[in-house]
């Protein structure tokens, strides 16, 4: 009976082990995520009560239809920050982008227009239907730069879907792999959901982000973390989400 009582695991509903979010739509009207500063606080004050420490907001940059820049995005921080300021909530903030590799990117990456993490991490993403031309060259060049590249949610790519071989060659090149909180659970398809329990299997994914836009979203990541599920599925990962900040002073 003892030996049954200590073999059964111990399910952590919280989501204190991951610690930093850094993949998010918070920064209000400047992407398809949040639109005014009073829901992205109140979105941050329920990531808080689920366990996050720090966040990391990553609004969207591709050409015209999500034409942002380090001007606008920082303006956009700006607006939360002081949201947060007026509620008396004080929250280590930062604000970067997830870039679309196409487009003017090569371009923003040779006249150092990008806004990276923290330590020079640099989060970009592919369109879900064409791989990006030449992808292994590009996050080449982001490393020559001096960043390091974050593939966000490789599992969404449908052209992976039959090519997962694909996404090893990626990471044996230095990307890193970032999976969104709710690919595994089927949110978002069950391709989707079967690439990432696939790379999961294999230990692949480096970080796990809420990739948050919206209210849905939400509930349906507090259901996943609250269950216990999130970490029964996950904690075998070796995530890396909070050493992002090694060493950096934060902002408040
Ligand atoms: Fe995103």
């Amino acid at each position: 009976m003892f030996s049954f009582l200590w073999s059964k695991k111990k399910l952590i509903k919280d989501a204190g082990w991951i610690g930093v979010d850094m993949h998010s739509h918070l920064l209000p009207g400047i992407d398809d995520g949040v639109q005014d500063a009073a829901t992205g606080a109140t979105f941050i004050e329920e990531l808080l009560a689920l366990g996050y420490r720090r966040f990391i907001c990553t609004p969207h940059v591709y050409d015209e239809v999500h034409p942002n820049t380090p001007f606008t995005i920082e303006s956009s921080r700006d607006l939360l920050q002081k949201e947060l300021n007026d509620r008396g909530m004080e929250v280590p903030l930062s604000a970067s982008a997830e870039y679309m590799m196409s487009g003017a990117f090569p371009s923003l990456l040779a006249e150092d227009m990008l806004l990276p993490q923290p330590n020079n991490y640099l989060l970009v993403e592919m369109s879900y239907i064409v791989e990006t031309a030449n992808v292994e060259q590009l996050l080449f060049d982001i490393s020559i730069k001096g960043y390091k590249p974050i593939l966000a949610h490789p599992e969404r790519y449908a052209f992976y879907f039959q090519n997962r071989n694909r996404i090893n060659a990626l990471k044996e090149s230095g990307c890193l792999l970032q999976l969104n909180l709710l690919s595994p659970t089927g949110y978002y398809g069950k391709e989707v959901a079967k690439m990432a329990s696939h790379l999961i299997k294999q230990g692949l994914y480096d970080l796990v982000g809420t990739d948050l836009h919206h209210q849905k979203h939400l509930d349906r990541i507090k259901q996943y973390v609250l269950s216990g599920k999130a970490y029964e599925d996950l904690h075998g990962l070796s995530l890396m989400n909070t050493e992002i900040y090694a060493g950096c002073v934060v902002r408040q």
